[in-house]
């Protein structure tokens, strides 16, 4: 691994772990790189807070915990660039207090995020990742009648919690398939977007007592953490499914898997999990479950837009300029 590059006048940057190669080399040319190569994988905690010692500016990753012991060991820091939408992985109030300017990339991965969410509810609801595995057994031998009969979404009410950016772009793609859309949230969605949609907004106990599928559009706050809980998982319909593309820990896992192993859920679409990378391994062995390594986003064209917008933020924010995607603070 090489460390260091550029001139001695552009701003020093770490950048956590390798980005798309059109946005390592745009930031090549305009920051002097803290580390020219840098992993693919998870950078060791050790290493990381070695690297920023000298950094003005992190493009850093979900992967990251950017906490208050990083945050002190880079004291020259003014600015941190999250490569995600979400922002958990950063104490923000710390940052703020430090006069740190945050950034993040809200909206080039709505559509990318929107149309997997989608590919998630198929496949849970009509067992796609099922069927494929009983084919490559080589348990197809016949078509059947009764083989791997799944539901029909056009059939379905299906409940979104969090309607932001990317569960509206969600309910604009399902309302194609003839769904009867619900959702919750603190804010209605524009009359024309609901007429379009034919969403309709409900109370989430509501929403929860009578949708066949949900899925789940929130970020994670002290007060999403563990919504999906037992207590959550016994007031839903008898045979849901439930989908979460967001985080993982909006859903108490052990919980989910006592109500899959109680049949009172009858599937599950997971892109994201509660101890990510970890998987509760309840949900290993099951047939039922759809799981995905957090690939919302990882379309190659989204990855390489959401690396540019932070470059691009970082590069004014190190100006002196505001970013035009900082954090809410
Ligand atoms: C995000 O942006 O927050 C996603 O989880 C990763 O793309």
């Amino acid at each position: 691994m090489n460390t260091g590059s550029g001139t001695g006048h552009s701003p020093q940057v770490l950048i956590t772990r390798c980005l798309p190669a059109p946005v390592m080399e745009t930031a090549a040319r305009r920051f002097h790189l803290l580390d020219t190569d840098p992993p693919e994988d998870l950078p060791e905690r050790g290493t990381l807070l070695d690297r920023v010692a000298d950094a003005e500016g992190i493009v850093s990753l979900l992967t990251e915990r950017i906490d208050r012991q990083l945050i002190d060991a880079a004291p020259r820091l003014k600015c941190v660039a999250n490569v995600a939408v979400g922002y958990d992985n950063i104490d923000l109030e710390y940052a703020f207090s430090r006069g740190i300017e945050v950034t993040h990339t809200p909206g080039v991965l709505t559509d990318t995020t929107a149309e997997l969410t989608v590919g998630l509810i198929l496949a849970v609801t009509r067992r796609i990742v099922e069927a494929d595995r009983y084919t490559r057994d080589g348990r197809f031998t016949c078509w059947g009648p009764t083989l791997l009969l799944g539901e029909d979404l056009g059939s379905m009410q299906v409940g979104l919690v969090g309607m932001g950016r990317i569960g509206r772009a969600v309910a604009a793609r399902l309302a194609g398939f003839g769904v009867r859309l619900v959702y919750a949230d603190r804010r209605a969605i524009p009359p024309e977007e609901a007429e379009r949609t034919g969403a309709v907004r409900v109370p989430l106990h509501q929403l929860l007592v009578s949708s066949d599928l949900i899925s789940i559009h929130l970020p994670l706050t002290g007060e999403t953490r563990h919504l999906f809980s037992r207590e959550t998982f016994a007031s839903m319909k008898p045979g849901a499914y439930l989908v979460n593309s967001s985080r993982g820990p909006v859903i108490d896992e052990g919980a989910l898997v006592e109500a899959l192993e109680e049949g009172r859920l009858a599937g599950a679409g997971l892109d994201v999990f509660e101890n990510e990378p970890a998987i509760h391994p309840g949900l290993l062995g099951r047939d039922d479950v759809v799981l995905l390594p957090h690939i919302g986003s990882a379309s190659t064209a989204t990855r390489v837009k959401m690396g540019m917008m932070a470059i691009d933020d970082m590069t004014a924010v190190l100006a002196g300029g505001p970013p035009r995607f900082p954090v809410p603070r």
